[in-house]
C-alpha cells in the first residue's frame, strides 16, 4: 500500500466553473515526499523539493488522479563536466548561480560584488486556492515567495513571485521572471505566438522547438504591436485545432516583457516569462520587495481551439472587470474615421442622431476635442475642451446623446504630451528624457514619465475631474507611441531603471482609482490599435481596440489571431467606410458587418455619406447583432475554417448555456468556381434539436430543425459566390 500523508487539501468550486471542477482538491501536498500537486480543470501541475533543497518542476499536463502517483523530486545528474546538475535539473524558479546555464528566473548583484544566487526551499503556506512557497538564498536573507493561484473551475494556474530583501544592504535585481514552466521532456514540440506591427497585429507564427530559444518580447515600455505575451506549445504530429495536447500561457503585464521558450541540450523545454531583463535594474533596499507580473497558464488535451476557449472563459469570469456580471458590450459609434480631428458640436450631434437611428447604444468622440488640437502636432497634455469646436463645453453634445438613448464616451491619451502644449511648456521635466540629450518624438509627441508621483497624480486628477464634471460612461484610452530615452533623473542613478516597473504600476493604480471612484465608468485600452492588449491592462479595461486596420478582409485574419489569445467579447470591431482608408479595398457592407459581429460591434463610418439603403441594411444588422451578442461576447468560440491562407472561412459561437449557436460564413475570394465547403459545426449537444434561421437566402435548402449530431457530422451548406460573399445563421436549441 502506498503511504501518503496529505497534510493539506483544499477544494474550491467556483460558481461559474462548477461544471469543469473536479472533486479533487485544488492544492494537495505530501509532507513525506515534499511534493505539491495543483489541479485546475484538465490541468495538473506538480513540483517538489529535491535532495539539494531546490524546488524542482515535476509535472505539467493532463490529470494526475492521485498525488501518490508522483515520485519525489530528485535532481538530474551532471552530464560530462560541462552541464552541471543545476543546469540539467528543471527548477521552478532558478536563481543565476551555481553553474546555471539555462534561462534564470532571477539574477542579482549583491553589495560587495557577489552575483551568485542559489534559492532553496524554506516553507509553504496555503490560503484557499493560493499556495505560497518561500525560497531563500543559501547564504543571505534574500527571499523569493512563489505564488500559485489555482482556478479549479476555469482550468488556469496563475503564478507570480515576490522578491524580498531582508538583508541590511541593498541588492540590484537584473532580471525577475514571474515563473518558469517546464514541459514533459522530449522533442517534437511546436511553438505558436503572435506578432505584428501597426495595422498588422495578431499575425500567427509557428515553429518547431529545437535546441535553443525562441524569444518573444517587448523592449518598448509597453506590451507592443510587435509581439503579444501569449504562447501555445503543442505536439507537432499530434495536436490539431480539435484534438491533442496543448500547453498555453499569457503574461499579465503592460510594460516591457519577455517570454523565452527554451529547449535545453537535454530536450527539456522551459518557458520563462516576466519583466524584460533588457535595460532592467531594480534596486531593492533593505526591507523592500518587488512583485513580478502574473503568468497564467493552462493545459488541454482537446486541441488548440480548446486552449483558446479555456482562456476566453477564464478572462470572462476572472480577469475582466465585473467578471460574468459585467454588462454586455454596447453597440458603439466612434467618429474617428469619419471626422479625424475635425470634431465640433454640430458635426458630432449630426453623427449622433444618425448613429442612434441605427441602434447604436454608445456615442464616442475621438481625438481632437481638447486643447489646441487640430492635427497631431499639438494639444496633448492640455485637457480642456477646445472652445472653438465646443463653445458650450461638452454638455450640449452629451445631453443630446442621452436624449437619443445612448451613453457618451470620449477619447483620451493621458500618458502623452506634445511639445507644442501648455503642459510641456510648464513642465518639460515631466517628459521622459535623459537630461541634455535630444528627445525623440513619435507622432510629434513625448511620453510623460508616469513613474513620477507628481505626474501620475496630475493624470489621475484631470481624468477624475473630466469624468466627475461630465456624464461620461466610457473612456477610449489611447497610447500612440513607444518609449525612447527612458530617463528618470529625479531619482538616484541606480534607481532610474525602475521606471520600467513603476510606470506600469502607476498606470494600473490610476485605472484602479478611477474605476473605484466611478464604478460605472468603462474603459477601452487602445494603443494605435492593438499595441497594449494583455491580461494586466484587461484587469482594468472592459475592451480593447485590436487594430487601426478596419479593412474587413484583413480583419478576418487579425481577428483569427486575436481570439487565439483573447475573448471575442473584449475585441471592439468597427464597420467603416469603403474604399478603406488603409488599402482602398471595397467590400460590401454586409460582409463588413458580419466580420465585425465576431467581436463587440461598433460603427466607425461617416454616416453623413451613407445612403438610405445602407442605413436600412445597417439597422437590420445592428438588430441582428443584438439578438446574438450574448453568445458572441460570452460564448465558446470555434474556428470552423481559418481565414489564414484560405479563401473561405467560417466561425461559430455557442452560448454558454448551449441554447444558441451563431455561424458566420465568409467567401473572401472564389477560386475556379469552387462551391463553398460544407461547414460542419462543433460544440453542439448531439441529441438536442436546433431550429435554424438564416439572415438571407444563402443557406442551401435543409430541414428547419436538425439534430446537433447531424449538424456536427454533416454540417450545413452555403451558396456563396464570387468575392466577399457572406452569410450567417442562428441555431436555437429546441426545448
Ligand atoms: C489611434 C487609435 O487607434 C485610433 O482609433 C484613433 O483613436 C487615433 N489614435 C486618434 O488619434
Amino acid at each position: 500500500m502506498r503511504k501518503l500523508r496529505v497534510v493539506l487539501a483544499v477544494t474550491f468550486v467556483s460558481l461559474f466553473g462548477a461544471a469543469m471542477a473536479s472533486a479533487q482538491p485544488s492544492i494537495s501536498y505530501s509532507e513525506q515526499k515534499k511534493v505539491w500537486l495543483l489541479q485546475a480543470g484538465e490541468q495538473s501541475y506538480a513540483f517538489g523539493v529535491n535532495e539539494r533543497g531546490e524546488l524542482q518542476s515535476l509535472i505539467w499536463g493532463g490529470k494526475v488522479r492521485d498525488l501518490a502517483d508522483i515520485r519525489p523530486a530528485k535532481s538530474l545528474p551532471e552530464r560530462a563536466s560541462f552541464d552541471l546538475s543545476t543546469t540539467t535539473t528543471p527548477q521552478e524558479y532558478p536563481g543565476w548561480g551555481a553553474g546555471l546555464f539555462t534561462e534564470p528566473a532571477i539574477k542579482a548583484t549583491f553589495e560587495g560584488g557577489n552575483r551568485d544566487l542559489v534559492l532553496h526551499y524554506v516553507s509553504q503556506q496555503v490560503d484557499g486556492d493560493e499556495l505560497r512557497i518561500t525560497l531563500k538564498d543559501i547564504l543571505v536573507p534574500l527571499f523569493v515567495e512563489l505564488h500559485y493561484r489555482v482556478y479549479p473551475g476555469e482550468g488556469i494556474i496563475a503564478r507570480w513571485s515576490v522578491i524580498q530583501n531582508k538583508m541590511d544592504k541593498p541588492v540590484m535585481l537584473e532580471s525577475a521572471a514571474a515563473a518558469a514552466w517546464s514541459l514533459p521532456r522530449g522533442t517534437g514540440y511546436e511553438a505558436h505566438w503572435l506578432t505584428g506591427r501597426w495595422a498588422g497585429e495578431w499575425q500567427q507564427q509557428s515553429a518547431a522547438l529545437g535546441p535553443g530559444s525562441i524569444v518573444i518580447e517587448s523592449r518598448r515600455g509597453s506590451t507592443s504591436h510587435q509581439a503579444n505575451p501569449w504562447f501555445e506549445v503543442d505536439r507537432t504530429n499530434e495536436t490539431t485545432e480539435t484534438s491533442g495536447p496543448a500547453w498555453f500561457g499569457e503574461l499579465g503585464w503592460s510594460g516591457s516583457w519577455r517570454i523565452t521558450l527554451e529547449t535545453t541540450s537535454f530536450e527539456q523545454t522551459r518557458i520563462t516569462g516576466g519583466f524584460n531583463p533588457f535595460d532592467f535594474g531594480y534596486k531593492l533596499a533593505p526591507g523592500e520587495s518587488l512583485t513580478t507580473p502574473i503568468f497564467y497558464a493552462g493545459y488541454t488535451n482537446k486541441g488548440r481551439g480548446e486552449a483558446s476557449r479555456i482562456f476566453h472563459r477564464f478572462q470572462q469570469s476572472a480577469i475582466f472587470p465585473g467578471g460574468d456580471r459585467a454588462r454586455l458590450r454596447p453597440v458603439l459609434y466612434n467618429s474617428w474615421e469619419a471626422t479625424e480631428f475635425n470634431v465640433d458640436e454640430p458635426g458630432q450631434i449630426a453623427l449622433a442622431e444618425k448613429a442612434a437611428s441605427l441602434g447604436a447604444e454608445r456615442f464616442v468622440i475621438d481625438d481632437g476635442w481638447f486643447g489646441q488640437r487640430k492635427t497631431d502636432n499639438a494639444g496633448l497634455g492640455d485637457w480642456y475642451v477646445n472652445p472653438q469646436k465646443f463653445p458650450h463645453g461638452l454638455k450640449p453634445v452629451i445631453d443630446r446623446v442621452h436624449t437619443l438613448g445612448m451613453d457618451f464616451g470620449i477619447w483620451v491619451e493621458p500618458e502623452m504630451v506634445n511639445p507644442d502644449s501648455d503642459l510641456y511648456r510648464k513642465h518639460p521635466d515631466w517628459a521622459m528624457n535623459f537630461p541634455g540629450r535630444p528627445r525623440t518624438e513619435g507622432r510629434n509627441q513625448l511620453l510623460l514619465n508616469l513613474a513620477r508621483k507628481d505626474v501620475s497624480d496630475y493624470v489621475f486628477n484631470w481624468l477624475d475631474k473630466l469624468v466627475t464634471e461630465n456624464d461620461i460612461a466610457f473612456l477610449k484610452w489611447d497610447y500612440n507611441r513607444n518609449w525612447s530615452e527612458p530617463g528618470w533623473d529625479a531619482v538616484p542613478v541606480d534607481e532610474q531603471k525602475e521606471i520600467y516597473v513603476k510606470y506600469v504600476q502607476n498606470l494600473y493604480d490610476i485605472l484602479a482609482r478611477l474605476r473605484a471612484k466611478h464604478p460605472k465608468l468603462e474603459i477601452e485600452s487602445c494603443s494605435g490599435g492593438g499595441g497594449r492588449v494583455d491580461l494586466g491592462i484587461l484587469r482594468y479595461t472592459d475592451e480593447v481596440w485590436p487594430s487601426d486596420n478596419t479593412d474587413a478582409l484583413d480583419r478576418l485574419v487579425l481577428q483569427d489571431g486575436f481570439v487565439r489569445a483573447y475573448s471575442p467579447g473584449a475585441m471592439m470591431a468597427w464597420v467603416t467606410d469603403v474604399p478603406n482608408f488603409l488599402d482602398r479595398r471595397v467590400i460590401p457592407l454586409k460582409f463588413r458587418f458580419l466580420v465585425a459581429m465576431n467581436g463587440s460591434l461598433g460603427i466607425g463610418g461617416n454616416l453623413n455619406h451613407w445612403t438610405e439603403a445602407e442605413m436600412s441594411e445597417s439597422r437590420a444588422m445592428v438588430a441582428y447583432y443584438k439578438s446574438i451578442r450574448q453568445t458572441v461576447q460570452r460564448g465558446a468560440f470555434y474556428r470552423l475554417m481559418s481565414p489564414v491562407d484560405n479563401s473561405a472561412s467560417a466561425t461559430e459561437h455557442v452560448a454558454q448555456d448551449g441554447s444558441q449557436a451563431v455561424i458566420f460564413a465568409f467567401l473572401q475570394a472564389q477560386r475556379f468556381g469552387s462551391p463553398f465547403p460544407t461547414v460542419r459545426l462543433r460544440g453542439l449537444q448531439p441529441d438536442a434539436l436546433y431550429r435554424i434561421k438564416s439572415i438571407d437566402d444563402k443557406l442551401e435548402s435543409a430541414p428547419e430543425v436538425l439534430s446537433g449530431d447531424f449538424l456536427m457530422h454533416h454540417g450545413v451548406n452555403f451558396n456563396l459566390v464570387g468575392d466577399y460573399d457572406s452569410s450567417s445563421i442562428v441555431l436555437e436549441r429546441q426545448p
